[in-house]
């Protein structure tokens, strides 16, 4: 049992009346501390539990004083017989609560200070700076060494899948010329290459492909990724994916082999999910639910109405539908209860969202009610009523606009609903892979940009699109959606040469910009390059998911802040003028201009 570890025999979590009568010793840190009548009760805690300690000073004068001077978060090792608990005093929330150790021997190994939060759940309202700023004690909080226990829990159920599946663990360069992804680059300086930088892999993507060139074949990696970009709750500058990629294989085989990968991780969280998962096409899943990464915990699926408004008397639907736009409607159940007030919050809101309106009827007990009824004809209203299916108490809202805008607005008032009328049931899990992604999004200038990355490729039977109307063209891109998150992203890449030149020319680049890029992927599919493909899986926010927790911030050891610094060790830190100078640098940062002495004080 102790083996190497001669300094214990057990984890404080460990400890069960199998050892009753045994003489034990337990090392950890103090989390309780009573005199209950002069006989003093400890509780030492680590990573995998607490135990009590007891000591009588009838019996045990030495240990009585020993544990009576304990204070939180002493760390401690002592060694003393395991015994039962009266009856009266065993503690049902403990694994442990049945047992108790009376020491005989108890060894201060270290004092701590009096720590600047108490290390329990009580902490997870603290404010988040100041855990971050001592988070090598808010990771002796239960909460957290659990989420720690499971990120490593389910990568190692990931590794041994996919080393049964001879997969092989491959590292990549993290110092790297630019892999885009969509997000800023972090930048090193180089000392030996005067004005040169590397940059830090926002993906191992490049290389990934690079290794199928090689001949590996099976390819993963748990590979930390560096993002420049805003951060969110489900955002970190530096994060986790387990990436993977695999040659001479279809899209097909990508999601099953997935499917069985993400089934087993979910099991490590007790969470039971189906395969083969539900599959949606992009198109699909933006008419439908108005997101990529649609929630399918609950219904309130849209309604298209842009054929009944296509000869409209009302501007504000028929306009965009002559513009080749869409009438979107998404039927309230219940929502007729809503003040006028509540109603005008929801148009501001709209608005807030880009959006030009959000026009509703509501059907009330006396027939429908809405500010346009007088511009909506008799077969309008009627159609609305039967499309949608609103009966009495309901609201239809409405969103016209082009398709990507309107849908993309009413999808967010679908979640807004949905949370507003509890439709989420929480132990509802919805997984679904979004396939059939676009090639392209149109950028503010006009031009394209890669909706995925520029190395996926484009759907077969939309190659002649490229050349026509390549924001039409469709792509073997593919995402896996879990309760209204993207937690992972791949696609079939393009394996020759020719078309990967044609899509960097398609995204703006002139072939000296491409060759000067990613010369060295070009040449390198000159070389026999098999077709291949992959994906990413984001393991933080996989992590945070499944543990319950808001943040991926609780599933990383030392997170960052929103504001992308740590708390802990202040950086990013200013750096000596010496260091510049190695690096052949100089900042050019404005300082703010002196303020001009007000005029009363220069009379
Ligand atoms: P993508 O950019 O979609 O794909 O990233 C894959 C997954 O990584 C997670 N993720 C993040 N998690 C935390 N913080 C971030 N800033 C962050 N950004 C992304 C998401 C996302 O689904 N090279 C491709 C994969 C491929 O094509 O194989 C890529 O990086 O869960
Ligand atoms: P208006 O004619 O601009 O006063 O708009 C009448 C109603 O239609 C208001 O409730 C607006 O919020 C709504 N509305 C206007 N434009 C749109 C649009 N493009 N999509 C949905 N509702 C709209």
């Amino acid at each position: 049992m102790t083996g190497f570890f001669t300094k214990r025999t057990h984890f404080c979590g460990d400890f069960s009346k199998e050892q009753l009568g045994h003489t034990v010793t337990a090392n950890g840190w103090v989390s309780a501390n009573r005199d209950l009548g002069g006989i003093v009760f400890v509780e030492i805690r680590d990573r995998t539990g607490i135990i009590q300690l007891v000591a009588d000073p009838s019996k045990n004068p030495q240990a009585h004083a020993a544990l009576s001077g304990l204070k939180s978060e002493d760390v401690v090792s002592v060694t003393g017989p395991i015994s039962l608990r009266p009856e009266e005093t065993v503690n049902v929330k403990l694994s442990t609560g049945d047992i108790e150790i009376y020491p005989e021997l108890v060894e201060v190994l270290n004092r701590s200070k009096t720590p600047p939060f108490p290390i329990d759940d009580e902490a997870d309202n603290v404010d988040e700076f100041l855990r971050l700023k001592y988070r090598y004690l808010d990771l002796r909080r239960p909460r957290l060494a659990r989420n720690l226990l499971l990120r490593h829990q389910i990568l190692q159920s990931v590794r041994s899948y996919l080393n049964d599946r001879r997969f092989l663990e491959v590292e990549t360069p993290i110092l790297i010329k630019t892999t885009p992804e969509g997000a800023r680059d972090y930048l090193v300086p180089s000392r030996v290459h005067a004005g040169k930088c590397f940059a830090l892999p926002q993906s191992p993507q490049i290389f990934k492909q690079l290794l199928m060139v090689g001949g590996i074949e099976r390819y993963y990696q748990v590979a930390r990724c560096f993002r420049d970009e805003d951060l969110r709750a489900d955002r970190q500058p530096e994060f986790t994916q387990l990436d993977i990629e695999m040659s001479f294989i279809e899209q097909e085989d990508v999601l099953n082999l997935m499917e069985g990968l993400l089934v087993n991780m979910f099991a490590v969280a007790n969470i039971t999910i189906q395969a083969p998962f539900q599959r949606i096409t992009w198109k699909e899943a933006m008419d439908q639910y108005g997101s990529d990464k649609p929630d399918l915990r609950f219904g309130l699926e849209f309604t298209d109405l842009t054929d009944v408004f296509a000869a409209s008397e009302f501007g504000a639907f028929r306009k965009p539908v002559d513009e080749g736009g869409v009438v979107k409607a998404l039927c309230v159940k219940g929502a007729a209860s809503y003040s006028r007030k509540e109603l005008d919050d929801l148009q501001v809101e709209a608005k807030r969202f880009g959006a030009k309106g959000l026009a509703y009827v509501v059907f009330a007990e006396e027939g429908p009610k809405s500010p346009i009824l007088k511009y909506l004809s008799d077969a309008e209203q009627k159609a609305i009523a039967e499309r949608t299916g609103a009966q009495t108490g309901d609201v239809v809202f409405f969103m016209a606009d082009q398709f990507i805008p309107a849908c993309t607005v009413l999808g967010r008032f679908r979640l807004h609903f949905a949370e507003k009328h509890n439709l989420i049931d929480p132990n509802h899990h919805a997984i679904l892979w979004v396939t059939d992604f676009p090639m392209f999004e149109r950028t503010e200038t006009g031009g394209l940009s890669a909706n995925h990355h520029p190395f996926t490729s484009p759907h077969p039977e939309d190659v002649a699109l490229l050349d026509s109307a390549p924001e039409k063209a469709r792509s073997l891109g593919y995402d896996v959606a879990y309760n209204g998150t993207e937690i992972g992203g791949g696609s079939i890449r393009i394996h020759q040469a020719d078309l990967q030149a044609k899509i960097f020319t398609l995204l703006g680049l002139s072939d000296e910009e491409a060759q000067e890029k990613f010369g060295f992927l070009l040449d390198a599919f000159q070389f026999g390059t098999p077709p291949h493909g992959g994906i990413a899986l984001g393991i933080d926010r996989i992590v945070a998911l499944l543990s319950g927790s808001d943040s991926i911030r609780d599933v990383i050891a030392f997170p960052k802040t929103n504001n992308a610094v740590c708390p802990m060790t202040e950086a990013p830190a200013e750096v000596a003028d010496e260091q510049l100078r190695e690096l052949h640098m100089k900042w050019d940062i404005k300082k703010p201009e002196p303020k001009k002495p007000e005029a009363s004080k220069q009379a």
